[in-house]
């Protein structure tokens, strides 16, 4: 099992190497020492396109920002809202038992020629328009999805939907229901320890690809959104990311896993045996649903007191319980385990579902724009799923 688990604190980590590749790999970093607290990381990337970048360019000092905080949000959904009853239409399924199993009634589905990609680029463009920042001031976009529009990463993609001028290093995070915590934490490190300034995180997946419309265990759970926050560099006293633990355990990879599968249509014409290769597809969702239900029971209130701990803050200075929204069930048990009253917990799987990673951040919009949560309050969030991953963080809103 792997674990990682730190409190921030407010110096920056000594780079001896480089650690960072933004394009061509060309990360370069200096360290002034100061007293015995490193004040000042002076680092590089790209300011134009790959084609066009010369090594003189790419000296663009930054300096490294002792804090991060949470600037904007945004999120987007599919138009098609699909409901309980809609499904009982396909499965052998009804709207009661969706929704005293797990406290689902809608979710929403991407159709036609809709792409991930599309709600990513929405969700990012509504987080910039509340933080006041220009698309082409973000120097690092983090894609958190298990469903890319491309295999090989769709972040780039949407680094140029927005017309991010300066080019900025964008990549997928790869971690199911976790992911948008794990991307959370990366732009913070990324903030402390590589001089990056304004760090879009975005959530997005659609899920609905890779269901068994046949399956009711599992197709009556998902649906499709995108949700994103801007992260920036700020004073350690504005500071709004506090503390975190992140997990995973490969063991329980066959209690949810979407696997690749070789695809028998294509034959082998070679002399050599398997060779070529076959074309693969992914499978459908496969999960055990109790077994991803007790897990998540018991393994999120543990690494929410964690996480806490590591901020050296205890469970009074929670305003908002923010999980990953898979299952109300799941909502209600991890908020009895910590003794935070239901009052305190932000749900709104009833109108999406489970839409992976997605799903903090989409919830977090809402409870933003809504004006439920307000600037300065704590929020604890924690995500789960496939992996097996999860982790949580202790974060401040604005
Ligand atoms: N409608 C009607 N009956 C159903 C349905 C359905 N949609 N689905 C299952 N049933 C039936 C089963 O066949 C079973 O019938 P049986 O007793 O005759 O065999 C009965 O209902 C009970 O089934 P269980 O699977 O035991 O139901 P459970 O109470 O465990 O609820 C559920 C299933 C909702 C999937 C729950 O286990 C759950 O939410 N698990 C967590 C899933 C999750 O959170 N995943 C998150 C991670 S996702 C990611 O990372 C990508």
């Amino acid at each position: 099992m792997a674990n990682a688990s730190w409190v921030f604190t407010p110096t920056v980590p000594h780079f001896n190497k480089p650690m960072i590749s933004p394009l061509i790999s060309t990360f370069r970093s200096r360290v002034y020492p100061h007293d015995r607290i490193l004040k000042r990381v002076l680092c590089s990337s790209a300011v134009h396109g790959a084609d066009k970048v010369s090594v003189s360019e790419l000296k663009a000092s930054r300096v490294v920002g002792k804090g991060c905080k949470l600037v904007g949000c945004g999120s987007a959904v599919p138009k098609l809202e699909v409901s309980n009853d809609d499904l009982s239409k396909i499965v052998d399924t009804s709207d009661e038992w969706i929704s005293v199993r797990t406290g689902i009634r809608n979710r929403r589905v991407i159709t036609g020629k809709d792409k991930m990609t599309g709600l990513a680029v929405e969700a990012a463009q509504k987080a910039l328009e509340m933080a006041e920042v220009d698309a082409d001031d973000v120097d690092l976009l983090l894609l958190c999805t298990s469903t890319p529009d491309d295999l090989f990463g769709s972040a780039p993609q949407i680094q140029a939907a927005l017309g991010c001028k300066g080019n900025p290093l964008a990549f997928d995070i790869t971690a199911a229901c976790s992911g948008f915590v794990l991307g959370l934490v990366s732009a913070s490190c990324y903030i402390r320890g590589g001089g990056f300034k304004n760090v879009l995180v975005i959530g997005a997946d659609a899920l609905s690809r890779y269901v068994d419309w046949t399956d009711r265990g599992t197709c009556i759970l998902f649906g499709d959104a995108a949700g994103a926050v801007l992260v920036q560099a700020c004073e350690s006293e504005d500071d709004g990311v506090f503390g975190f633990d992140l997990h995973s355990d490969g063991e329980g990879y066959r209690h949810l896993h979407t696997g690749i599968k070789a695809n028998e249509e294509f034959g082998t014409n070679g002399s050599v045996v398997d060779f070529p290769p076959k074309r693969s597809s992914y499978s459908s969702i496969q999960m055990n649903g109790k077994e991803v239900f007790r897990f998540a029971c018991r393994v999120v209130p543990q690494s929410i007191e964690i996480a806490l701990e590591n901020a050296g803050l205890t469970r009074s200075s929670i305003d908002w319980l923010l999980l990953h929204q898979a299952n109300q069930r799941i909502l209600d048990a991890v908020a009895t385990r910590l003794e935070i009253p239901a009052d305190q917990v932000i749900s709104n799987l009833a109108n999406y579902g489970n839409t992976s990673a997605a799903s903090i951040p989409l919830a977090l919009d809402e409870a933003v724009r809504s004006g439920k949560v307000k600037p300065g309050q704590t929020i604890a969030t924690s995500g789960f799923g496939a992996g097996l991953t999860w982790g949580s963080a202790i974060i401040r809103w604005n």
